[in-house]
């Protein structure tokens, strides 16, 4: 059986606790709306540690004003039943007025990497995801963290994070669960009409040919970009907001795919108000 944990206090002195017993935390933070992508991390956060605590929380702070804060979708019973399957030991869903009481004033900027790709399109949001994960940090008090591959920039972010601000926590990412026609499971796609659904596989189908172009010796990365385009144009309705290839350490955009290094390739596409993305690591 799962506990479900509203309380700051209570969370913290019960994570103390399971420290003071020996016991090895693994905390998976999450928005809920939870699908197969959030239960692989729970599952491997129970294979990883002796205790799990997921944690449900729509964070107003990484929201944009014109964001989806108030319509992303909630299901507090769904989630805690497949939080429980999934083999969590403690479910922590605070109320917003918890994480942020009315003299609320402190925040974590990850400077940098956040300038670019999500960052750009979205300012403020890297800002209030490291705000959010520092104080889950703060109050689950964990040896480990598990996150999700499907959102890179995130993970640069809270590395990056985790090494500046000294936190004691090793971070575990987990590769991107997808749907069997290839799009990447998201909470979001919950917006998508039946049409728009059909069409964003355009995603990870135009990741999947730049994967093979590459593997077949294509290294010009303005060329592999348009064919990009070319795939998601012609087969769907989507608005490309970006497409990068860029150093999965650094973040920064190449030119070239050289051999040896590690390629982020990301890309946004909207359908309307849905904003998807997706991505894949190149190696030659
Ligand atoms: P959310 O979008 O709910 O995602 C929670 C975690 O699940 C993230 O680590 C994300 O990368 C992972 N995830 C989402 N879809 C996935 C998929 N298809 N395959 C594998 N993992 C997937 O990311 C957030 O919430 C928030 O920014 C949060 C970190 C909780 C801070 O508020």
């Amino acid at each position: 059986m799962a506990t479900v944990v509203r309380d700051v206090t209570e969370m913290q002195a019960t994570a103390e606790r399971l420290r003071r017993d020996g016991k090895r935390i693994a905390v998976v933070p999450t928005m809920g709306y939870l699908h197969e992508g959030h239960l692989s991390l729970i599952r491997r956060a129970r294979v990883e540690a002796d205790v799990v605590i997921t944690t449900l929380f729509v964070n107003p702070a990484q929201f944009g004003p014109n964001e989806d804060f108030s319509r992303y979708p909630r299901n507090f019973e769904r989630d805690f039943s497949l939080a429980e399957q999934a083999g969590t030991d403690f479910v922590f869903a605070p109320e917003v007025s918890f994480m942020y009481p009315p003299a609320y004033s402190t925040f974590v900027s990850v400077e940098q990497i956040t300038d670019v790709l999500e960052g750009k399109s979205r300012p403020g949001h890297f800002r209030g995801v490291a705000t959010i994960v520092a104080k889950l940090f703060n109050i689950t008090k964990p040896h480990i963290a598990v996150f999700g591959q499907k959102d890179a920039q995130q993970i640069a972010v809270i590395r990056q994070m985790i090494g500046d601000l000294n936190f004691d926590i090793r971070l575990i990412v987990a590769p991107i669960v997808r749907e069997p026609d290839g799009l990447a499971m998201s909470s979001r796609n919950t917006y998508l009409t039946p049409q728009q659904r059909k069409e964003a596989v355009v995603l990870s189908r135009s990741l999947r040919m730049a994967d093979e172009r590459v593997n077949d010796g294509e290294s010009d990365v303005r060329r592999l970009i348009e064919e990009m385009r070319f795939v998601i144009r012609s087969n769907s309705s989507g608005v490309i907001d970006y497409i990068s290839f860029a150093d999965n350490q650094t973040l920064l955009e190449c030119e070239q795919i050289e051999e040896g290094k590690e390629i982020l390739v990301s890309l946004a596409v909207r359908f309307d108000s849905t904003r998807l993305i997706d991505n894949t690591i190149i190696r030659r």
